[in-house]
């Protein structure tokens, strides 16, 4: 059952140190659709990121690297219209903010003009300047490091990091200058449990993990993962519904009855004077 949607408090960027801080956990997800966001909206979460796996989940691309700003402001801004209560965070896509910090600016003035309450970029200590500028623009900022979808062609598929002690130093050494810098919340994806552990003790920004374990300060996983309707799912997440098979079986059982003659019914039907009322006429 949907949860009353209520005028309750929008969470703040704020609000995830105080989660943290408190020992709640962080429940963040991803969406792209208002239709999605609302749902996620009514089911609790407190952070909506609108990730740019749009480009792989919703577009059908091979990888995150085709998606555009004008997608990520679409997007964004169908997202903000559905989410009530949960903090929207849009990621800035691809060439939007590594080519000069300047640009980077405008992009996040542009999702945020959309609709966000926050960016999310993707890099370590070499982002510190960027970060800057976007923070000194207003713009709350979420970092991203671990496998970053961004330089998969870098790292040549979606591999765990961090798994040596140099690379895990360094990775911890990423994170404290994005904190020094300002971000927000550090989002930590596939590295190991116990570096992803380390990171959450010893840096103030809450971090939020996929694929790094349980020792983290909130977790985040892409929507269609969640709820099945991805066509490959990583081993890191759990799904919780078959909406892949949910449609599949609507469809079918849809293109029965038009086969069979049995759609649309008498209800479904105009007869020339009413449909329902007012208020369901007012739906169409
Ligand atoms: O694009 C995305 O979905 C992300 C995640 C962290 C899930 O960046």
């Amino acid at each position: 059952m949907p949860r009353a949607r209520s005028a309750a408090a929008r969470v703040t960027i704020h609000d995830l140190a105080h989660m943290a801080a408190s020992g709640r956990r962080i429940v963040a997800v991803t969406a792209y659709t208002a239709a999605e966001a609302r749902c996620c909206d009514d089911a609790g979460a407190d952070l909506i990121l609108v990730g740019d796996s749009l480009g792989r989940v919703v577009l059908g691309l091979p990888d995150e690297l085709g998606v555009t700003m004008e997608d990520m402001e679409r997007h964004t801004a169908a997202v903000a219209r559905g989410a009530r209560r949960a903090l929207t965070a849009a990621d800035l896509p691809f060439l939007a903010y590594q080519a000069d910090p300047a640009e980077a600016v405008r992009n996040a003035g542009r999702l945020v003009r959309a609709g966000a309450a926050a960016v999310k970029i993707e890099g370590g200590a070499g982002r510190v300047e960027t970060v800057r500028r976007i923070l000194d623009a207003g713009i709350p900022v979420i970092g991203h490091l671990g496998f970053t979808p961004q330089s998969i062609r870098r790292f040549g598929g979606p591999r765990v990091q961090a798994r040596g002690e140099a690379e895990a130093a360094s990775l911890l050494a990423d994170a404290r200058a994005l904190a020094a810098a300002g971000c927000s919340a550090i989002v930590l994806e596939m590295v190991p449990a116990a570096v992803a552990a380390q990171v959450t003790r010893s840096v103030s920004p809450p971090t939020i993990g996929i694929g790094a374990g349980a020792g983290c300060a909130g977790q985040i996983l892409v929507l269609y993962d969640v709820v099945g309707l991805s066509e490959r799912r990583p081993r890191f997440a759990r799904p919780y519904a078959d909406l892949a098979q949910g449609m599949r079986d609507a469809v079918a059982a849809y293109a029965r009855d038009v086969r069979a003659g049995t759609f649309p019914g008498p209800e479904h039907t105009h007869d020339g004077r009413s449909w329902g009322g007012p208020a369901e006429e007012a739906q169409r």
